[in-house]
């Protein structure tokens, strides 16, 4: 018998607005992100510039509106200087983060062409790992001042003679970890993340300033390093960044299923953080959360070692997700939508090859991969606000998170709009879940259409579970009641028009 899931909605109860950036990703000097990704040179696909057509209306599918760059670990020992200017002057370097060897083909510039060509807002993290403070203002005056100094003449004379006019900066990346590379305690890091950000804002102050905040949950210094951090630097920066991934080999089937009980709850206890350094400080601001790098991770055993130091573009995390994965990643977007007031900004990562929605190869049409899907439809279909989604349903039995769940959901609608759109996983492996929503305050609900992903084996790499299927569900049966059927192991997205124009 299939079990029965509850969830209330009611048009008066609204989380928040969604922030567009919630829909962000990611694009790292990584594996094959940048060079044998979005850059190919001499690919039939790609422009005269080397980018590859495919590949940026793939991005342009997918619904992405910021992209973070240049790192993750690569930018804590990056010099941007390296990548500007004349091609065939700039300097092979030695990538300690990774490994491998930096030809600089694509810098500021050649990024912020591509961003415009995919149109995407930039959010330029800087080097706060072998740099400091003198650097990170270097880098905003030759991207956003206008003209007149050196380093924006310089910008132009490069061949952009109109400013980036980049707004969104992240100070440094994940410098918690003891593998990145300048790494700091928690205090050193809060005063140089303050003093960065006031130095930075004298440069341009329309900036908005994301600090380092914990590089997962499972970090012993979570959420000591965050408190700290903020301690130093709360008055000085918008944004607190997290990073998660989950690895769907760490644990059993059923706590990797649970990932999205994992993600809510380190966003819980990181708001937390944030809300007890504000009233220490008296602070009547709410800081915001840039969740700048999330996702699940496919298992490449021996990866790492199989890697040839300072050997270029070499494969990383290129494998097919699996049906299991693919929802875990839905049930991430799940949690970041249910916490859309707080977390303002959210990238997936990464965009293309490493583990990513887009994938290209040489020579051959770039492809999605399965976690394309919910990420578009998100992306697509969530818009205006988040309705408080109430669940309710049957649960099953997880080593590290207890009874968790079957079903997660958020609903979300825009003002004035005929529609809401409810997003939902079934995270059973076996059984169906029939879904039982009551719509209220919207008036009589018309039709629904439900788009679905799943329902297969939690291994499986493709085949039909794999591929997202779209039908007309059946009008309801009592005004305002929603019914539909998830399969196990899905994702669902159910829009439902409303009859009334005003919704
Ligand atoms: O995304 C790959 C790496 O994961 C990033 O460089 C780093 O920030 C994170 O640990």
């Amino acid at each position: 018998m299939a079990s029965t899931a509850r969830v209330v909605l009611d048009r008066d109860f609204v989380v928040g607005d969604i922030d567009r950036r919630l829909f962000g990703s990611f694009v790292e000097h990584l594996g094959r992100t940048v060079y044998g990704g979005l850059y190919e040179p001499g690919d039939p696909q790609a422009d005269e510039h080397g980018f590859r057509g495919d590949v940026a209306q793939l991005v342009r599918e997918l619904g992405v509106t910021l992209v973070r760059y240049p790192g993750g670990n690569f930018v804590s020992g990056y010099r941007w200087e390296d990548g500007v200017g004349p091609r065939e002057q700039r300097p092979h370097r030695l990538d300690l983060a990774w490994r491998t060897t930096e030809t600089n083909e694509i810098g500021v510039n050649e990024f912020m062409q591509w961003a415009r060509l995919v149109d995407v807002e930039p959010l330029m993290v800087v080097n706060l790992g072998t740099r400091g403070i003198e650097d990170a203002c270097r880098l905003l005056e030759y991207c956003n001042h206008p003209a007149g100094s050196q380093l924006s003449d310089l910008r132009r004379r490069h061949g952009a003679a109109d400013p980036h006019d980049i707004r969104i900066w992240g100070l440094g990346n994940e410098m918690d970890g003891p593998w990145q590379l300048g790494h700091k305690t928690a205090h050193e890091y809060g005063r140089l993340a303050a003093e960065t950000a006031r130095a930075m804002r004298q440069v341009d102050d329309r900036i908005q300033l994301v600090a380092a905040g914990s590089s997962k949950r499972e970090m012993e210094t979570f959420p000591d390093w965050d408190r700290t951090v903020l301690d130093l630097a709360y008055d000085d920066v918008d944004f607190l960044a997290l990073h998660q991934y989950y690895p769907s080999d760490r644990g059993s089937l059923e706590d990797f299923l649970a990932s999205g009980v994992d993600l809510d709850a380190y966003i819980r206890e990181a708001l937390a953080t944030c809300d007890y350094v504000r009233a220490r400080r008296r602070n009547p601001r709410q800081m915001q959360i840039s969740f700048d790098e999330w996702n699940v991770i496919h298992p490449h055993p021996g990866e790492e070692e199989r890697m040839e130091p300072w050997v270029r573009n070499q494969p990383r995390g290129e494998g097919a997700y699996t049906l299991a994965e693919t929802v875990v990643y839905g049930d991430l977007l799940i949690a970041l939508l249910r916490h859309c007031d707080r977390v303002r900004i959210g990238c997936e990562a990464l965009l293309i090859n490493v583990g990513a929605p887009i994938r290209a190869d040489a020579g051959r049409a770039a492809w999605r991969q399965s976690t394309f899907y919910p990420f578009s439809q998100a992306a697509r279909w969530a818009r205006g606000s988040v309705l408080i989604t109430e669940v309710s349903s049957d649960t099953f039995e997880t080593s590290e998170h207890g009874p968790v769940p079957l079903v997660e959901a958020v609903a979300t609608h825009e003002d004035g709009a005929p529609e809401i759109a409810l997003f939902a996983v079934n995270r059973a492996t076996t059984q169906e879940v029939s879904l039982r929503c009551e719509v209220r305050g919207f008036g009589p609900i018309e039709s629904l259409e439900h788009h679905l992903l799943g329902g297969g084996e939690p291994e499986s790499t493709g085949g039909d579970a794999l591929q997202p299927r779209s039908f007309p569900a059946a009008a309801p049966r009592e005004p305002g009641l929603l019914e539909a059927s998830l399969p196990p192991l899905s994702w669902n997205v159910l829009r439902v028009r409303l009859s009334r124009a005003d919704g």
